[in-house]
């Protein structure tokens, strides 16, 4: 519990970054580690940067939508000038803006781009580098624009842009030869200086020489024409994965494109990406790009962190002093110090090398524990350890595989080959508190070499990775009203938030009348329970007196069947018998029934017993002695009971071993509250499937219970799993108020194997919780080991 809290604290830190500690090198191919400096982002453009002028097309009506989108976001952040262009009677006091004479807003807009090309030659030739012909509907990750721009060469005619030769509708249609292309216009269009040089003065003769309504087939037309070049499907310094259509992105879902799930292989890889139709998705789209700039400085930060590091243990430093060491005398390393503004933060902590070793348990409590993911995970944090993978563990690996494989095929062009991901065949995580997550994965890959000795095979490798945390960052939201917090003193603010949130849902919901406080309730189904007792008569005192309160008093629509075993040798039948005449007297002889049998003790044959004095469409609970129950769950009984349909086999709340917990439970149930469900109490009894509701027809259509195990059970797994291969549905569910009071149990040494497995598993299962019992053995280690 004590490291759930820390967690807690700890995980509203932000959680970033991967390095690839190691990377197996089974294939050397990729067996270098490498952190993931390179991919980070440059430091941001200046305004007066001339790298690049973007001219956006747009039209007076989307002046102040689209066009104010563009430039709020990454029009502002381009290495160089953004300018708008639009009609002629065009104003806006928000951008940019060009209003080109003679120009309309009608589409398509061959003039409206060609006079822009114009205006761009005319004014800014001689000071920009690069020109490129946008959209309004395109998004433009300019750090990744600047990266492209500057590895090619400005002074060759380049004309940049994702090939397009038309649809096969098209085809013959617009006047291209087979070997002539253009340049498709959405996701953006880009010129190096020299063929804007060539093309621009040309304008006027290309516009009165128009073969289609295609502006983009056109300016293609144009610059084949007068620059003799055609549009570039990839460049020279490019690796295997920069096709144009890879980093120049089109996206064909039209209107829907780019409004879901933005965590996409093709959004992370781009350098435009288009059509984004609504302003509200280019500002988000904005976000996204900027999260992700956000996590590489985050990644650099913690590298540079490692480096101070490491470089001062050079020194002879020790890292967990460095908060005050002296470069030389009078040059502290931290010239801030902790708590100001500009402190640098923790390099003792966040300079610790990834592996995976980081963590020193210094007892049993610190030991991290793995968590298996296969099909499904395998976790300790549940009694039931197999659980499916939930979601945001989901979405963290598919993160951290995409990254992983950005890192795999950074060197692919260099390497002649291409690496996919298929699928993770198994892998361990864990959680550490204090520095992060620890992932070891077994990944199925796809090897495809496209040089040289061509190939395609599958590859297995293991993967190390780490997430690193970072600092804990506090963000404060003004007169935020948490209406939950403001009722309670501040004495309750020890709790953890969540469980207050937990509690005051509850208690909203025990107000609500219908659930807990049935008014005078309709005819209710009669619950008929089915009790086996043999021996017991403390035990069997204690229940009658709660059935008595339960369902007597309160006048519950129930019966009881109690078969009583009149062969053991105490007296307890006659006594146990004795308290049901009690009983009768005081409530009529119809209250409860008793059978009386000689025979030796089988249960499934008891409850035979008790079923045949029912009738087909009687509702019956087979009932065990140790329960203890709540009207609540009488009413679950009834709700997940239902004749032909649905067989309810409720998971009971078994107790531990009061005695490891140094606790005792009087023969009264007094000692039943809500509060008993915790971690060290009990336990959910995921594999007991005694506790059973049906109707007797239901039963019977089931096959019934095999009456040829005697003594203690197995009867109930094999009848579960009839129930589970037969029509009806199975209801399975946790039920906090049907509650299993412990006994030890002995188990008779004539069982035979599988009945005497379970019985010692059972026993074993109910003597405590795993950490008390690893108290237990840590206070009595030497008497366990010798
Ligand atoms: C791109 O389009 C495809 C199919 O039209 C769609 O499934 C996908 O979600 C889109 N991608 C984005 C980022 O919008
Ligand atoms: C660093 O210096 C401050 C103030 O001089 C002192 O309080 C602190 O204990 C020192 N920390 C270490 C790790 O030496
Ligand atoms: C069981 O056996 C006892 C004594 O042997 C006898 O008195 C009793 O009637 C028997 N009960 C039944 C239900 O057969
Ligand atoms: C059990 O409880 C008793 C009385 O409260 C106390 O004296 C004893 O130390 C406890 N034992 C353990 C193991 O906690
Ligand atoms: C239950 O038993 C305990 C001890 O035997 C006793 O102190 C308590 O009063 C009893 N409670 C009721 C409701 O009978």
């Amino acid at each position: 519990m004590a490291r759930r809290k820390k967690l807690v604290k700890v995980v509203l830190g932000v959680l970033v970054g991967v390095l690839i500690s190691q990377f197996s090198n089974r294939e050397h191919t990729c067996s270098q580690s490498r952190p993931k400096a390179a991919a980070a982002a440059p430091p941001p453009a200046r305004s007066d940067d001339n790298l690049v002028f973007v001219g956006v097309m747009t039209a007076a009506q989307y002046l102040d939508t689209r066009a104010r989108a563009v430039y709020e976001t990454w029009g502002r952040k381009l290495p160089g000038k953004v300018v708008f262009f639009s009609s002629e009677d065009s104003y806006s006091d928000q951008v940019p803006l060009v209003a080109l004479p003679d120009v309309d807003d009608s589409y398509p807009p061959q003039k409206k781009s060609f006079m822009m090309l114009k205006y761009m030659y005319d004014h800014y030739i001689d000071r920009f580098e690069w020109f490129m012909r946008a959209d309004d509907d395109v998004y433009v990750r300019t750090d990744r624009l600047e990266e492209l721009l500057r590895s090619v060469d400005s002074r060759k005619p380049w004309f940049i842009g994702q090939t397009g030769r038309g649809t096969t509708e098209e085809f013959g249609t617009l006047s291209l030869d087979s070997d002539e292309n253009f340049c498709m216009g959405g996701p953006g269009v880009i010129f190096s200086r020299e063929t804007l040089k060539r093309m621009a003065p040309f304008v006027e003769e290309c516009l009165s020489n128009l073969y289609t309504t295609h502006e983009d087939v056109e300016l293609g037309r144009c610059v084949r024409r007068f620059a003799g070049i055609s549009c570039t499907w990839s460049y020279e310094a490019s690796d295997c994965d920069c096709k144009m259509q890879v980093i120049l992105y089109h996206n064909q879902s039209g209107q829907a494109a780019f409004t879901g799930d933005l965590k996409q292989k093709e959004v992370h890889r781009a350098i435009t990406l288009h059509p984004v139709k609504q302003p509200r998705h280019m500002y988000r789209l904005d976000k996204y790009v900027k999260a992700l700039q956000v996590q590489s400085y985050q990644q650099e930060k913690i590298e540079l962190h490692r480096d101070i590091a490491a470089s001062m243990e050079e020194l002879g430093f020790r890292i967990r002093n460095l908060q005050n060491a002296s470069l030389v005398e009078g040059l502290p390393l931290f010239p801030e110090s902790r708590g100001s503004e500009k402190y640098l933060g923790d390099t003792s902590l966040l300079g610790l090398p990834g592996r995976l070793t980081r963590q020193q348990p210094r007892n049993v409590d610190d030991v991290l524990d793995w968590e298996l993911i296969s099909k499904t995970l395998y976790s300790w944090r549940d009694l039931n350890p197999r659980r499916r993978i939930g979601s945001c563990l989901k979405e963290g690996l598919s993160d951290v595989v995409r990254d992983i494989m950005e890192v795999i095929n950074s060197y692919s062009k260099q390497r002649g080959r291409v690496i996919d991901f298929k699928e993770i065949l198994y892998g361990y995580w864990r959680l550490d508190p204090v520095h992060g997550v620890d992932l070891i994965l077994d990944l199925l890959l796809v090897y495809r070499k496209y040089r040289g000795h061509k190939m395609t095979v599958q590859v297995r490798r293991h993967a190390y990775v780490q997430q690193t945390f970072t600092e804990i960052s506090i963000r404060e939201v003004k007169n935020y009203d948490f209406p939950y917090m403001s009722q309670r003193s501040s004495t309750t603010a020890a709790i953890p938030v969540h469980q207050k949130l937990v509690k005051h849902l509850v208690s909203t919901f025990e107000q609500i009348p219908p659930i807990l406080h049935p008014s005078p309730p309709k005819k209710q189904e009669v619950i008929n329970f089915v009790l086996p007792l043999s021996g017991r008569y403390k035990i069997f005192r204690r229940f009658l007196k709660m059935y008595e309160d339960v369902c007597l008093k309160r006048q519950e629509e129930a019966k009881l069947f109690v078969v009583l075993y009149q062969n053991d040798r105490s007296s307890d039948f006659l006594r146990s018998g004795a308290l049901i005449e009690d009983v009768q007297r005081t409530y009529g002889s119809d209250a409860v029934v008793a059978i009386y049998t000689n025979e030796t003790f089988s249960r499934a044959r008891a409850l035979e017993r008790g079923l045949s004095l029912l009738s087909g469409d009687d509702l019956v609970l087979f009932m065990d002695v140790d329960m203890i129950f709540h009207p609540r769950s009488l009413q679950r009984v009834r709700q997940n009971t239902v004749k032909e349909k649905s067989v309810y086999f409720p998971i009971v709340y078994s107790l531990y071993n009061p005695r490891l917990l140094n606790r005792t439970y009087p023969d009264n149930y007094s000692f039943f509250t809500d509060d008993i469900v915790d971690e060290d109490s009990g336990f959910w009894r995921q594999f007991g499937f005694g506790i059973v509701s049906l109707y007797k027809s239901d039963y019977v259509g089931l096959g019934g219970l095999n009456l040829l195990i005697s003594g203690w059970g197995f009867e109930d797994v094999t009848f579960y799993d009839n129930a589970i291969k037969s029509s009806l549905r199975i209801v399975r569910s946790v039920d906090p108020n049907l509650i299993h009071v412990y006994h030890s149990i002995e188990c008779d040494i004539n069982l035979d194997a599988a009945q005497k497995t379970m019985c010692l598993g059972t026993q074993a299962n109910m003597l405590g919780s795993l950490k008390q019992l690893q108290k237990v053995y840590e206070r009595y280690e030497e008497v366990v080991v010798s």
